[in-house]
């Protein structure tokens, strides 16, 4: 049985892609995750006991206790996903990002290296550090044109800029020690156990919270759409198939401007859970100051992962949208915990007090 380290498998999306390992693949997962307030693992509860997937509360700034889980283990390759990933918290707070998203990147890529030298070649030859980026490096785009694999770097928010310096480390650990890394740059993703700061939870929360659905300015930027799931998948196509030292775009050619993201999502509500007192969910939509330095347009080419790797995603942005709006209904004390801090109790009595 081969053993992959994921980080940052508490989070949204390292969830999703921990669930699909354990329920698609014989590999054992190491979990390693500082659990900040976006990790969670109430996502994960059905895996709490699962033989294979194995949880450790560790910081990837944390060099010694990097070592020591990869001396125990003895992994096959990382999935890196651990970051700070919210464009707002950035721009309030930029320096935590610049600690987890880019100190953390390098520290696990000399912990990776370090373990990597001493493999005999078979293994040294077959490992692979898979680093998980965003499409928010490639910057804003016009009113058309996509990202392409070979667009410059051009990032514009702290978030989106200390994850290009993290994808610049990865390029330059592969080409200078020759670590067999493969990266993937991915659009805007949506789904389950997604922390309600993005806009897709928020609103859904808002809306059925009786809340206002605050639209960043005129609520015409342009988001391209990816079920987590399809996400999950072409993760693990990359780490299994891609070749080290090159990237890959992923994304779902749903290009969706705020406001009908939003609109949908009211109208799928007003189908789903229809408010109390007849009125439309639309009516709670509100315009709302502008976000600094706000992107344009993202869009992504995806045409390299499905020509080369045979990716394509199963879910319609119909079909995600609705599942996704079902999930949110069927599990509300899962945001409930998140928004009131009664998760970070949880947390803090099992796991003690250490973010
Ligand atoms: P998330 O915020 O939901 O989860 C991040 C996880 O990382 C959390 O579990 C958190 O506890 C953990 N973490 C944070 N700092 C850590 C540290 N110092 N040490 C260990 N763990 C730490 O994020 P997400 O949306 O699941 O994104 C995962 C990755 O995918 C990120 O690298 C992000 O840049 C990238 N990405 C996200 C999207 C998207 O739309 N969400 C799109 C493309 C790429
Ligand atoms: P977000 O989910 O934060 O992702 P990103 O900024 O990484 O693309 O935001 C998606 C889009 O929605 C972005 O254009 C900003 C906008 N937005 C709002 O209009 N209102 C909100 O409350 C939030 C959180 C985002």
């Amino acid at each position: 049985m081969q053993t992959l380290l994921v980080t940052g498998g508490a989070g949204f999306i390292g969830s999703a892609l921990v669930r699909l390992l354990i329920n698609e693949t014989e590999w054992r997962v190491i979990n390693i995750d500082k659990l900040t307030y976006a990790g969670n693992l109430e996502s994960l509860a059905d895996l709490a006991n699962h033989p294979r997937h194995l949880f450790s509360r560790t910081d990837i700034c944390d060099r010694a206790a990097l070592d020591g889980l990869f001396a125990a283990h003895a992994p096959s390759g990382v999935i890196h996903l651990a970051a700070e990933s919210h464009v707002d918290r950035s721009i309030h707070g930029p320096g935590d990002f610049i600690q987890t998203n880019i100190n953390g990147t390098y520290t696990l890529l000399e912990a990776a290296r370090a373990y990597w030298s001493g493999l005999e070649p078979a293994a040294r030859s077959a490992f692979r550090f898979h680093h998980v980026s965003t499409d928010e490096v490639f910057g804003s785009l016009g009113d058309t044109g996509l990202f392409l694999e070979t667009n410059a770097y051009q990032p514009n928010s702290p978030y989106s800029a200390s994850k290009a310096a993290s994808d610049h480390l990865v390029r330059a650990w592969h080409h200078t020690y020759g670590l067999p890394t493969v990266m993937t740059n991915c659009s805007n993703n949506y789904g389950p156990c997604q922390f309600p700061e993005k806009l897709i939870p928020l609103m859904i929360h808002n809306a059925v919270s009786d809340k206002h659905l605050p639209i960043y300015g005129k609520g015409d930027n342009v988001r391209d759409w990816l079920y987590v799931d399809d996400h999950a998948r072409a993760l693990w196509l990359v780490f299994e198939h891609g070749i080290p030292g090159e990237t890959y775009n992923i994304g779902g050619h749903n290009e969706k401007t705020n406001l009908e993201v939003v609109d949908t999502l009211c109208s799928l509500l007003d189908d789903m859970k229809p408010r109390a007192d007849g009125k439309r969910y639309a009516e709670q939509k509100v315009s709302v100051t502008d976000r600094p330095g706000h992107d344009k347009r993202y869009a992504i080419d995806a045409g390299k992962i499905e020509r080369e790797l045979g990716w394509k995603p199963v879910e319609s942005f119909e079909t995600g949208m609705r599942k996704t709006v079902r999930w949110y209904l069927d599990n509300p004390e899962w945001v409930a915990h998140v928004v009131s801090g009664e998760y970070r109790q949880w947390m803090d009595r099992n796991y003690g007090d250490r973010t």
